[in-house]
């Protein structure tokens, strides 16, 4: 049965000097999916800097955005006013619920997930969002031939990540699998908080871009 213990999600719904949650992203809130247009997810976008960066990219391309952080959404929100992009929209929440809410089979042409939370803590390791589970998941939504981009800078996760796509490889080909392949460029990756921070820390970011067969 699904109900909203099925989407929990721990950490932080707003910042800790944010005490009135205006929800201004609202605006853009997603309803549907429309499987026609090219669709892209932003999982845990945080503040949005991914999202921004591809909507500008190309303005056909509808990118939606899905996380719970409110200061985050309402960020890109104003930064969507600013540049006048109207291929955002928004989804406040879990990206499970956000599939089984708003998007039908065969809708999805690409997903980003950029700096998932790591949960280091061995016993916290389910928390977790790329799992066995989210492939099986996912892969139903997503259109033939399209991509996943992902980026961690913890070694931990990324064996994780490793062992999953090794148990997916029936239905997803790992696209970059040479060395020089799994930095993460900022010339061409978008330049998030949490990117800036693992290089602040002298940490290297593992890229990895993968393709439903
Ligand atoms: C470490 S932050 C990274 C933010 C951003 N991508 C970056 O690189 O700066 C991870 C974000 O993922 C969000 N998140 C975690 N699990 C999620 C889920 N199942 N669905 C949607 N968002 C999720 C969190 O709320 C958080 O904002």
């Amino acid at each position: 049965m699904i109900n909203n213990s099925t989407y929990r999600l721990y950490g932080r719904t707003k910042g800790r000097k944010n005490k009135n949650v205006n929800e201004k992203f609202l605006q853009i809130k997603l309803k549907n999916i429309d499987n026609k247009k090219y669709n892209i997810i932003d999982v845990g976008s945080g503040f949005g800097e991914s999202t921004v960066k591809l909507a500008k990219q190309d303005k056909n391309k509808i990118v939606i955005c899905c996380d719970k952080y409110i200061d985050g959404l309402n960020n890109v929100f104003k930064k969507s006013q600013i540049d006048s992009l109207e291929n955002i929209y928004i989804f406040q929440g879990n990206v499970h619920k956000m599939l089984d809410e708003c998007c039908k089979e065969n809708s999805i042409s690409e997903v980003w997930i950029l700096f998932p939370d790591p949960w280091p803590k061995k016993r916290h390791y389910k928390r977790r969002l790329i799992d066995q589970n989210f492939f099986t998941k996912i892969k139903k939504y997503l259109k033939y031939g399209a991509t996943i981009n992902l980026a961690t800078d913890s070694k931990s996760y990324i064996f994780q990540i490793l062992r999953t796509i090794y148990n997916v490889k029936k239905d997803f080909a790992w696209l970059n699998q040479s060395k020089s392949e799994w930095d993460y460029d900022s010339e061409i990756l978008p330049e998030t908080k949490y990117y800036k921070k693992a290089l602040k820390n002298g940490l290297n970011p593992f890229y990895i871009k993968l393709k439903k067969l």
